[in-house]
């Protein structure tokens, strides 16, 4: 029995996806779509690529945290899942500050970008972590990752400052950008 869909949305450019929590099943595709921006993408500032062994021990970790995984899928008009096109998740925030603040993180499959996807992940992990009782969400965003930059502005988040060459991919030094939105 599959997990219930969060939502089902109809994109002009792209057809129908279904949202729905991750399952250990998605994980193969999870970790090829998010190893393409380790090995091609500044978006992150990670060089070894992901394992699916150690996406299964993550992601009984996210669900015994109750940090959620979601995931955005292409589906035909009668419904049956046709291809994994985005991941979300909520991260463990700063332990200092208890449970209040999360973090939120967004890959969407590269041949979806653009097309609104991102967007509607994000609009569905803020309501995951309202759902949760977190406070506000905080993301770290490299300087050079422009879509992000614009998504998270679009979507009410407020840059609270920049953090200087925090990090260094493919042989350049690249700021991070902190943001936040209160939830
Ligand atoms: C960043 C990312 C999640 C955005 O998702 P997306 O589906 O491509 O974005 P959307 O199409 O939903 O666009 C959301 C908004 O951002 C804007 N945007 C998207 N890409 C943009 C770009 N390259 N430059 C400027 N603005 C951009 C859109 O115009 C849109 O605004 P609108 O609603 O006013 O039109 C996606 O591109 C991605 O997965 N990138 C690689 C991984 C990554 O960077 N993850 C984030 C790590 S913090």
């Amino acid at each position: 029995m599959g997990t219930q869909a969060i939502a089902t949305i109809d994109l002009p450019k792209l057809g129908r996806f279904t949202f729905r929590p991750a399952e250990e099943r998605d994980l193969p595709a999870i970790v090829d779509l998010y190893n393409h921006y380790v090995l091609n993408d500044t978006s992150n500032f990670q060089e070894h690529v992901e394992t699916v062994e150690d996406a299964i021990v993550w992601l009984k970790e996210q669900n015994s945290r109750n940090l959620a995984v979601i995931v955005a899928v292409k589906v035909d008009e009668h419904g049956n899942e046709q291809q994994l096109a985005g991941a979300t998740c909520l991260n463990e925030g700063d332990p200092r500050c208890g449970r209040l603040v999360t973090e939120g993180s967004i890959y969407i499959h590269r041949d979806f970008v653009g097309c609104g996807l991102g967007k509607c992940l994000n609009d569905i992990l803020l309501n995951a972590a309202r759902a949760r009782g977190f406070h506000s969400m905080i993301i770290h965003i490299t300087a050079e990752n422009t879509a992000s930059l614009a998504l998270a502005k679009k979507a009410g988040f407020r840059e609270v400052g920049v953090l200087k060459e925090m990090g260094s991919k493919f042989g350049r030094l690249i700021d991070v950008t902190i943001l936040q939105v209160m939830l």
